[in-house]
C-alpha cells in the first residue's frame, strides 16, 4: 500500500495516458473550484479531547436505515473503461468489500446487469436525464430488476463544463486518433495493450442499451449527442417517483435555497457538489456550504463531495453535518495506478485514516461526530475562504 492518496494520483498519472489522465483530474477554466475543494478541507481545524479510551472505535453510520462500514460511498463517474477494463464492477466490487455502496454513473461503461453480477453489495443508480424520457424510464427499470436501492439524480450538468484540457487534448467520443493523441498513446504502451485487450476504447454501454442502440462506435456516438433534458425541472420529481420506489437523492446543489426546495418536494436526500470542480469554475466548494445547509435540510441525507483525499476529510466533513462523503478521483487513482488491488488499497487507506482520526479526536463512534470534534472557529475560517 502506498503512503496517501496522493501518491496514487502520482502513478496514476504516469500509468495513463495524457488525455486520460487529465480528463480524470482536471477542472473546469482555470480549476479554482477543484483547488477550492481542497483548500475547504484544510481550514477546518479539530479540537481533540484526550483520555478518553479509545480501544473500541466504530466507524460506521446509517444511511437511508442501512448500516455502512463508515461514512462514504464510492461516487458515480463516467467513462471509468479509460482507465481499467471493466472499470466499474471493480469498483462495485471493491466498494462491497469495504462495506460501502456503489454509485453507478448513467455514463458507465460497463452494463448495470453486469456491475450487479460482479457484486452482491448495496447498488445506487446515479441518472442523466437525456431528451427522450424513454432512456432514463428503462435505466431505472434495469436498476430497479437488478436490485438497486437508490436513485441519485445529477442536476449540474445541463451542458457540460468548459475543460480546457479536453479541448487541448482534442479528447471526445469516439476518440479520435489525432497525430497528438497517437504520440500520447506511444508513450503508454502498457495502458495501450490493456485498452486493446478489452476491445478499444470504452464504450458508454449503458446509455446505448436503454437507448435501443448497439455498442458499436457510431452508437456511442449517438448516445453521446442525445442531449441532457434542459427543461427538467423540479415538477418531475412526480416523474421520478412513478420509475422509483427507494429513496430519491438530488446531487448537484450549491445552494441552500435549493436544499430547502429538494425538502419541500418530499426528497429524501441531496448532494451539495460542484461537480468536482469540472462544471461552473467559480463555484463554492460543498465543505463551506455544508454548515447553512445543515440547518435548511431537516430529516434529508445531506451527502457532500470534492476534494475528499484523506480519512481525516470524511471525519470533518461528518462533523460539519455531512451523513456521508462521496469519493470521486481517489478511487479512480487507485484503479489507474495498480488496477482492482489499487482501489481496494486507496478504500483501505481512508478507512485506515478515519479510524487514526476517530481514535486522535477521543472519538468512539463516527456515528456521534459532530461539531464539538471541531475548533469553533473552523466555520468563520471556512467563511474566509
Ligand atoms: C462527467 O460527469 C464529467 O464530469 O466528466
Amino acid at each position: 500500500m502506498l503512503p496517501a492518496v496522493k501518491d496514487y494520483r502520482d502513478l496514476a498519472r504516469r500509468r495513463l495516458s495524457r488525455f486520460a489522465f487529465d480528463y480524470l483530474d482536471g477542472g473546469a477554466e482555470d480549476g479554482q473550484a477543484l483547488a477550492r475543494n481542497l483548500a475547504a478541507f484544510e481550514r477546518v481545524l479539530f479540537s481533540p479531547r484526550i483520555l478518553r479510551d479509545v480501544a473500541e472505535v466504530d466507524a460506521g453510520v446509517e444511511v437511508f436505515g442501512r448500516r455502512q462500514a463508515m461514512p462514504m460511498l464510492v461516487g458515480p463517474t463516467g467513462l471509468n473503461g479509460l482507465y481499467w477494463p471493466r472499470a466499474e464492477e471493480v469498483l462495485a466490487r471493491a466498494a462491497h468489500a469495504a462495506g460501502v455502496p456503489f454509485v453507478l454513473s448513467t455514463a458507465s461503461t460497463s452494463l448495470i446487469e453486469d456491475v450487479r453480477a460482479a457484486s452482491d453489495g448495496e447498488l445506487w443508480l446515479q441518472l442523466y436525464v437525456q431528451q427522450d424520457r424513454r432512456i432514463a424510464q428503462d435505466m431505472m427499470r434495469r436498476a430497479r430488476a437488478a436490485g438497486f436501492t437508490t436513485l441519485m439524480l445529477t442536476v449540474d450538468t445541463v451542458v457540460h463544463g468548459k475543460r480546457d484540457h479536453d479541448v487541448r487534448n482534442g479528447f471526445r467520443l469516439p476518440v479520435p486518433i489525432t497525430p497528438r493523441l497517437a504520440a500520447d498513446l506511444l508513450r503508454h504502451p502498457r495502458w495501450c495493450l490493456r485498452m486493446l485487450r478489452q476491445g478499444g476504447a470504452p464504450r458508454l454501454v449503458n446509455l446505448a442499451r436503454s437507448a435501443g442502440l448497439g455498442t458499436g462506435l457510431a452508437a456511442q456516438a449517438a448516445a453521446m449527442s442525445r442531449q441532457m433534458d434542459r427543461s427538467l425541472a423540479w415538477s418531475d420529481v412526480a416523474w421520478l417517483r412513478a420509475h422509483w420506489a427507494g429513496p430519491v437523492v438530488v446531487k448537484g446543489v450549491l445552494s441552500v435555497e435549493d436544499v430547502r426546495e429538494a425538502r419541500r418536494q418530499g426528497l429524501d436526500g441531496v448532494v451539495l457538489s460542484n461537480h468536482g470542480g469540472r462544471q461552473l469554475g467559480s463555484a463554492p466548494s460543498a465543505l463551506e456550504l455544508l454548515p447553512e445547509a445543515v440547518a435548511a435540510a431537516g430529516p434529508l441525507a445531506l451527502f457532500v463531495d470534492g476534494g475528499v483525499r484523506r480519512g481525516s476529510d470524511i471525519a470533518k466533513a461528518r462533523a460539519l453535518g455531512a451523513t456521508a462523503v462521496l469519493l470521486g478521483r481517489a478511487p479512480l487513482y487507485g484503479l489507474a495506478a495498480r488496477g482492482p488491488a489499487g482501489v481496494a488499497e486507496v478504500l483501505a487507506l481512508l478507512r485506515d485514516e478515519f479510524e487514526i482520526t476517530l481514535r486522535l479526536l477521543g472519538q468512539t463512534r463516527a456515528q456521534d461526530l459532530d461539531a464539538r470534534a471541531l475548533r469553533p472557529d473552523s466555520l468563520e475560517r471556512l467563511r474566509g475562504l
